[in-house]
């Protein structure tokens, strides 16, 4: 059974669709196109149940399918998982009109991504996110990528989906930490474009968090809208694309230092505070922005203060990010709320301000 279903429109040379819905798991098969005779359906090992379910759909149309399993979490974005996929995909004579979907999280859609953008030069992909965090950012604007012993993400593509299909009721099964994970990149939608978002959160913080809510459902919608707009005007990340990294230049060095056990989110939502620390440090916005990210974010859960005296490992971390040119430190930060800018070099001194009061105590870690 399926209730209403919306669909969102994405980018300009080769545009896809979006679905959001509840059960729209079920219509996967409908975006695979008539002459696809091969499906390599490619899962994280948790969803073996989900996955079988949708190879028995899809083979129902007479459609082989290769099922791929990765291993779960970054394990699942190695050159050898996508060494292995080659190996299958050449066995299974896999053309360019065959189609590969991806079942999971970031990792399996950034993965199946790398395949996709890779085997022939290119074969059509569906992704279909199962977590919250894959569904408002990696599954949509096509990065794909995998983790090398240089770097996470420093091998990969941009290499735009066919279709990608968010069913929400995938997501009751996830646990809290991970709905709060994946609330931080919306909430950041909400602080770089629509206020909307951020308004939802701010009346009824408990139902956003709640998987079986509208306002959840509502709140994907928007953050997704937020997504599709900017990598719609910005594929491959020139300009305006470079805003959905709000946050995320403190966040990825969050991420280094921690040993990657920090949920994404987490990261992100630390990383903003800290970046709207550093916005107003500048005297760009208003000094009560700060206090504005703290209290949203902690409303639902996410941290928003860090361990004091990281800071050497932080900025040594933050010059090897990937966003960064030359080797200054480059940051998003708002002017107001819904008015980022890019500031290609912080200072140095901008930076050490902003970590002492993001960890002074009482900051919400
Ligand atoms: N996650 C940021 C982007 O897709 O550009």
């Amino acid at each position: 059974m399926t209730d209403h279903v919306t669909t969102i429109a994405v980018g300009a040379l080769s545009p896809y669709e979006v679905t959001v819905g509840r059960g729209v798991l079920t219509t996967v098969d409908r975006h695979i196109g008539p002459q696809a005779a091969r499906v390599f359906l490619l899962f994280q090992s948790p969803l073996r149940t989900a996955a079988a379910a949708l190879a028995g759909r899809i083979s129902s149309s007479g459609r082989e399918v290769v099922g791929f399993e990765i291993p779960d979490g970054e394990a699942g974005k190695t050159l050898s998982v996508v060494a292995e996929a080659w190996d299958l995909l050449g066995r299974a004579t896999f053309t360019r009109t065959d189609t590969v979907v991806a079942l999971g999280g970031g990792v399996a859609t950034d993965v199946a991504g790398f395949i996709a953008a890779t085997w022939l030069r290119g074969v059509p992909l569906i992704t279909v996110p199962t977590t919250l965090l894959a569904m408002v950012d990696a599954a949509i604007g096509g990065k794909t990528g995998i983790n090398t012993d240089a770097g996470k993400n420093l091998v990969g593509s941009f290499y735009p989906p066919k279709a990608v299909v968010c069913d929400v009721d995938v997501l009751s099964s996830q646990d809290p930490a991970a709905i709060a994970s994946g609330l931080a990149e919306a909430i950041k939608c909400g602080f770089i474009a629509d206020p909307g978002i951020l308004d939802i959160v701010w009346s009824a913080p408990d139902r956003v968090r709640d998987p079986s809510s509208p306002l959840l459902r509502d709140v994907i919608e928007r953050a997704i809208m937020v997504k599709a707009n900017v990598v719609t005007a910005d594929l491959h990340e020139h300009s305006v694309r470079a805003i959905l990294n709000y946050g995320h230049t403190f966040a990825h060095a969050v991420e280094r230092v921690e040993g990657y056990r920090w949920m994404h989110g987490y990261a992100v939502a630390v990383g903003m505070v800290f970046a709207s620390h550093v916005a107003s440090i500048m005297g760009l916005c208003d000094s009560a922005l700060p206090a504005a990210h703290r209290d949203i974010l902690s409303l639902v859960g996410l941290p928003t203060s860090y361990y004091p005296r990281r800071l050497a490992e932080l900025s040594e971390a933050m010059a090897v990010d990937k966003k960064n040119r030359g080797t200054v430190t480059r940051m998003v930060l708002l002017k107001e709320i819904g008015d980022p800018v890019v500031v290609e070099s912080v200072p140095p001194r901008v930076l050490e301000q902003a970590y002492e009061v993001l960890c002074a105590p009482g900051g919400g870690l």
